[in-house]
């Protein structure tokens, strides 16, 4: 018999524990509030751009007009990337790779083309926060354009990283209104505290990693369906639900009886509705009006109620950015990586906080196994 007692239940999924301190961001689950750096995700949502809130995540506050001007342009600067890249995307890279996957080797093989890739000083890093963070989104762009057998587009290196982004992946100037949409959704996804992937990310960066390594765990770990591979799934649902003709009430019950998860919802951290998914639904009904495609908000406020109703779960922030991003025209697949270009600005900045006072990361596990083994023969085991 195990000498030791089983592991407490509430340290599964370490839920609950709280692992460091953070002036990155602050979340109350209880009110459904979430603070970057002491200010409310809803008030930079209406009035910060992506560039203002990567900024005020590196560098501790919101920029001045100097500063917000520099960081911009160090942003346009960085986001070609070397042609070496772009052919490993053409000729290296199967059409139907998973998009996650190919950014996450994108990421490791951009390491090799970054000079500072092995410093570790602070300035050094902050620099390479600012090249891999404006990079993603034009591999990703290059990516979704070699598979549909095109070629990849230069950035124009001018405008918002939301403007540059659809203009890579559609061929074609966003207007005001989608560059907006895109740009508040990147301020909405881009810090989270300690979520699976920062955690994954600071864990690696603790142990004197670079930052590089660090962001290609992190991508690993939101690729996860329980993380921030959810969008994808929210809509594959969506998508289904609309072909079948099933209600919500028998989607809900049906999934609610074979234990299985609905995507989109529950939340490790928040008790009540994800403060983020009530922005995104706003976006959401404001888009479905204009494109007079009001489908997707209605089904996902049927199914969101029906949970609510028999189970008391409320919608994440992953519920409501799948149709927003469906009816900006973005392929599925693409939702997650999405997700990880916004919350790269996190990840970074979470490894500089980490790296301003440093200690490796490592936690205990509670053995519960048996001590009292001895290693019999081959020909004599079972
Ligand atoms: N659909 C149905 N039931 C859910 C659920 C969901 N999405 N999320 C949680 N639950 C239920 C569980 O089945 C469990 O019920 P039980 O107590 O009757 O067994 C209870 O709620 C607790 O769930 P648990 O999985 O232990 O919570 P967690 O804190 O580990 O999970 C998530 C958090 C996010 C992983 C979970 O809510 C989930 O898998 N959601 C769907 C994936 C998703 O949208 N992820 C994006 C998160 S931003």
């Amino acid at each position: 018999m195990s000498q030791t007692a089983p592991a407490p239940k509430k340290t599964r999924g370490l839920e609950g524990v709280t692992a460091l301190d953070t002036e990155l961001s602050f979340i109350d689950g209880q009110k459904g509030e979430l603070l970057y750096r002491g200010y409310d995700i809803r008030d930079l949502a209406k009035n910060a751009s992506f560039e203002e809130t990567a900024y005020l995540l590196w560098k501790g506050d919101m920029p001045n007009q100097a500063q917000l001007d520099e960081v911009t342009a160090d942003l346009q600067a960085a986001r070609p990337v070397h042609s070496d890249l772009l052919d490993h995307l053409r000729h290296h890279t199967p059409k139907d790779a998973n998009p996650m996957a190919a950014m996450r080797t994108a990421l490791s093989m951009l390491a090799a083309y970054d000079d500072e890739a092995d410093v570790m000083d602070a300035d050094a890093n902050y620099r390479k926060a600012v090249r891999i963070t404006a990079k993603l989104p034009t591999l990703l762009a290059a990516f979704d354009r070699i598979r549909k057998g095109e070629e990849p587009l230069a950035p124009k290196q001018t405008g918002s990283t939301a403007f540059d982004f659809l203009y890579m992946l559609t061929g074609e100037e966003p207007g005001p209104a989608a560059e907006e949409i895109m740009d508040a959704a990147l301020v909405l996804h881009a810090e989270h505290g300690l979520n699976a992937s920062t955690f994954a990310c600071r864990v690696i960066g603790a142990t004197l990693s670079d930052m590089y390594s660090a962001v290609v765990g992190a991508m690993g770990a939101l690729k996860g369906p329980l993380h921030g591979g959810a969008n994808i799934e929210v809509m594959k649902t969506l998508i289904a639900l609309d072909k079948s003709g099933e209600t919500a009430q028998e989607f809900v019950d049906r999934k609610l009886e074979k234990k299985e998860k609905i995507m989109g919802i529950g939340h490790r951290v928040y008790k009540t509705l994800d403060p983020r998914a009530v922005i995104l639904r706003g976006m959401l009904q404001g888009l479905s009006e204009e494109k007079g495609e009001m489908k997707w908000l209605e089904m996902s406020d049927t199914i969101r109620q029906t949970v609510k109703d028999t189970k008391g779960l409320d919608a994440n922030v992953d519920f409501y950015s799948a149709s927003v991003y469906y009816l900006l025209g973005i392929e599925t697949d693409l939702y997650t990586p999405i997700f990880a270009i916004s919350r790269m600005t996190g990840w970074t900045a979470h490894l500089l906080e980490q790296w301003e006072d440093n200690r490796l990361i490592r936690p205990r596990a509670e053995y519960v196994g048996p001590r009292d083994k001895t290693v019999a023969a081959v020909a004599d085991r079972g």
